[in-house]
């Protein structure tokens, strides 16, 4: 009796689990593999791009993924403020895992914040099969990596390129810059005979100055840490390297307004017509090319005469994420061929995806993407390490003041690297 009982009350829950499986199935809540569907948040940086390409995105996703709603926040413009921004929801979302309301399912997230945010657990490891990882180039992916595992899916490549004034060039009759001392040279020379500053860059105080000071360093062979985040033992090239900065802005052939600009406020003033060169990421060149440009059919792009950082942005899935169906279906959208694609196109951003690179079309259309190609590939990247963004700030604390004073550079260049050399909090 009581067995028979037990295994018709048995019989009922399982009867009753099945129900309720199908009807949450139904419903879009739990799919057989035990994630599930619903409503997911999507951070971004704000969408600067030309037509908010990435909005536009999102857009067709939400119309054709009813019940799987994706809002998105956009978060601040500066990656700094943009990973001050995950990062504290992150820290909260892991201090209180049941109050998941504040959770952002789904984030992008600059590449090198990657280390930081899986080392913190606030980002869940990914199976590279179910988002193509072999379709993206190798260096992009390698970017979405942490201790052998793929935390991060390639959104967009990203490296630096020499933006230039074409028609001044052409009529110098002179071809773009090789080298740091050829830069300076037709910086001083040519752009003002044509009532041009020479160079515009970002410097203002944030990653886009560790970028353009870890570039400079690296154009004089020099570094003051190496992949790992580990402080370099003699930095007299590091020295050499980001001098030549400040003495540009002395000469007056970097503009001093650099100083406070970011990618934007640097694309602005070449866009303006103030400047012969600029460095900028790849975005920039839709926007210069885009109809009422005053620059349009007038600049070039060509690499940078030095090792271009490597930068990009990649989809990752927070560990506080609960409809992770919709999440990982999202970001695989997302980061599909036609999404990169409409990225690429419609905004300028790199592709990641391999299979965009080779096609005839988009080649012929824009005769620059093998350019992009070839700088990714060989583009450096910046230091692996949870602790990135105290060793990028730590590089702006010591080296931002020597902007306006260049005799400073080698006493603070000695202090920096004692302080990197210093214990640091994770390993
Ligand atoms: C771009 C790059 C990113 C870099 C940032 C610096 O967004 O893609 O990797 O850190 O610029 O401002």
């Amino acid at each position: 009796m009581t067995s028979s009982s037990g295994s018709t009350a048995a019989g009922v829950r399982a009867l009753l689990c099945a129900i309720m499986a199908v009807a949450l199935a139904a419903a879009g809540c739990a799919p057989a593999d035990g994630g599930r569907r619903g409503t997911i948040v999507f951070a971004d940086g704000r969408d600067t791009s030309q037509g908010a390409q990435i909005k536009a995105l999102v857009n067709r996703w939400n119309a054709d993924h009813p019940g799987q709603y994706v809002r998105m926040v956009e978060l601040p413009e500066s990656t700094d403020d943009h990973r001050a921004q995950l990062a504290a929801r992150a820290q909260d979302a892991v201090a209180a895992p049941s109050a998941a309301n504040g959770c952002i399912d789904v984030i992008a997230l600059d590449v090198v914040r990657t280390a930081e945010f899986a080392h913190w657990g606030y980002i869940e490891p990914l199976d590279p099969d179910e988002f193509d990882g072999k379709e993206f180039l190798p260096t992009t992916l390698e970017t979405g990596r942490y201790r052998g595992r793929q935390y991060g899916i390639p959104l967009r490549a990203d490296v630096g390129l020499l933006y230039y004034r074409k028609d001044v060039l052409d009529a110098e009759g002179m071809r773009p810059p090789q080298s740091w001392e050829e830069l300076r040279r037709q910086a001083m020379t040519v752009a003002p005979r044509h009532g041009l500053a020479g160079y515009v860059t970002q410097l203002d105080r944030y990653e886009g100055f560790t970028v353009n000071a870890l570039e400079a360093i690296w154009a004089a062979g020099g570094n003051v840490v190496n992949d790992k985040g580990e402080a370099v033992a003699n930095p007299a090239e590091a020295v050499r390297g980001f001098q030549r900065i400040p003495q540009g802005l002395r000469e007056g052939w970097i503009l001093a307004d650099s100083v406070d600009y970011n990618e934007e406020g640097a694309r602005t003033a070449f866009q303006d017509g103030r400047a012969l060169f600029m460095r900028n990421w790849t975005y920039a060149y839709r926007l210069l090319g885009a109809q009422g440009s005053p620059v349009l059919g007038k600049f070039g792009v060509a690499p940078l005469p030095w090792p271009s950082a490597l930068g990009g942005w990649n989809l990752a899935l927070s560990r506080c994420s609960r409809n992770r169906d919709t999440a990982r279906a999202f970001i695989r959208y997302l980061t599909s061929e036609s999404s990169e694609r409409a990225l690429f196109t419609g905004a300028g951003f790199a592709p990641a995806r391999r299979a965009l690179y080779e096609d005839p079309t988009l080649v012929r259309a824009y005769p620059h993407l093998p350019q992009i190609r070839r700088t990714v590939e060989r583009a450096r990247t910046r230091p692996v390490t949870p602790d990135y963004d105290w060793l990028s700030n730590t590089v702006q604390e010591h080296l931002y003041p020597t902007l306006t004073d260049p005799s400073a550079v080698a006493h603070r260049m000695s202090d920096l690297v004692g302080e990197l050399r210093g214990p640091t909090s994770a390993g």
